[in-house]
């Protein structure tokens, strides 16, 4: 799998019992030398802890306030739509013809077989997202996530010749940090059992499953409609592991403690407020082996690209993404050292997203 130089970042220290990041000016900003060669440039910090449009900035404030003004957001979400999927489009993510696909098949009936019909959802899950009004739980939402993840790929690796090259950078670094983690600190504890929480529709799952073939994998979200077309596409394939699917709360899984090697959450976090963040990481440390590793891939606040994002785009995000603050301010190492996790490793996978490490002490 293709690679490009992924850098090490130094973890914050914190406070209090949701710890924030500081968000000052950093001294000794790193910019990554440049790489030799052809290939795609090496990721590189920005000046900041975080961006300056995120967290308690007057900046953030400003837009915060434009996206709370009712006729301006339903502008914004509109505006957002068509940027996604047009953007999406010219860099040949076929954007409408792959949701056509998923809304015309038999998704319904898998639909009926994976949902859990007494799960209770988080509040936080059921406000408009994504400029989906049911957010993560619609038709529409689901038959667009498949496109919407190439997209992210893209972004991440504008110079990539294609979608698949950009996916094999983005995925391949954030699967070489997991496994070069696992290795480093559960060199005797095989990867037998992985948990993908937040899988959606079931891409994180199935690279990690190809990474680690002998491994029994579980892709766990809370929206049957995702997992409806995950396990939909599953279905043509026999694979020697079969995926299994389970429609739960990442925070309290139901499922068995001390039962996975590793347990992932990738593009989860930004998507979630503060306390759910924390819950998704205590509830990895309850599952988990001793031995076993957590790894969270996300959009890296001190990436050099976010921070230097342009008011439209950020605008833009920022409308469609009601926990991005939430996000942005939360010392995620720090709430995995809290939670009870060792060696933990930040990394900057791509020029946008950092692949975030520990262990479960023996
Ligand atoms: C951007 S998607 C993840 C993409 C996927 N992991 C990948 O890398 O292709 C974020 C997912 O997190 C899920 N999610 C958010 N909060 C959750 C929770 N508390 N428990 C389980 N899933 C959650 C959403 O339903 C959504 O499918």
């Amino acid at each position: 799998m293709a690679a490009i130089p992924a850098r090490a970042g130094a973890t914050a220290t914190a406070s209090g019992s949701l710890p924030r990041s500081t968000g000052r000016r950093r001294r000794n900003a790193v910019v990554v030398a440049a790489a030799t060669g052809t290939g795609p440039a090496v990721p590189q910090e920005g000046a900041l802890e975080r961006p300056a449009w995120s967290g308690e900035t007057p900046l953030s404030r400003l837009v915060g306030a434009l996206i709370a003004f009712k006729p301006l957001y339903s502008l914004m979400k509109l505006a957002s739509r068509e940027v996604i999927i047009r953007t999406a489009e010219k860099s040949n993510i076929p954007w409408r013809e792959m949701t056509k696909k998923v809304l015309e098949s038999d998704v319904y009936e898998v639909f009926e077989r994976i949902r859990d019909p007494n799960l209770v959802y988080p509040n936080y899950y059921l406000s408009p997202f994504h400029a989906y009004d049911e957010g993560n739980l619609s038709w529409l939402a689901a038959a667009e996530a498949e496109p919407a993840t190439m997209s992210i790929a893209k972004r991440a690796i504008p110079e990539a010749t294609s979608i698949e090259e950009a996916n094999q950078i983005v995925r391949g670094n954030w699967l070489n940090a997991i496994e070069e983690h696992h290795l480093k600190y559960s060199g005797n504890c095989q990867i037998n059992d992985i948990l993908d929480i937040g899988c959606s529709v079931g891409v994180s799952t199935r690279y990690l499953a190809e990474k680690f073939p002998s491994a029994q994998a579980v892709g766990l979200d809370l929206s049957p409609y995702f997992l409806a077309v995950a396990a939909q596409r599953e279905e043509k394939l026999s694979r020697q592991n079969p995926i299994r699917w389970v429609h739960a709360n990442g925070e309290a899984t139901g499922l068995p403690s001390d039962s996975f090697d590793l347990v992932s959450l990738a593009y989860v976090c930004h998507e979630c407020p503060a306390r759910a963040i924390t819950g998704l990481v205590k509830e990895a440390f309850r599952v988990l082996r001793p031995g076993g590793t957590i790894a969270l891939t996300d959009n890296s606040p001190k990436s050099k690209v976010l921070q230097e994002l342009s008011p439209v785009l950020f605008t833009l995000m920022k409308s469609t993404e009601p926990f991005l603050d939430e996000y942005y301010m939360l010392d995620l190492e720090e709430t995995m050292r809290q939670v009870g996790f060792i060696n933990v490793c930040s990394i900057l996978t791509d020029a946008r997203h950092r692949t975030v490490t520990a262990t479960v002490p023996y």
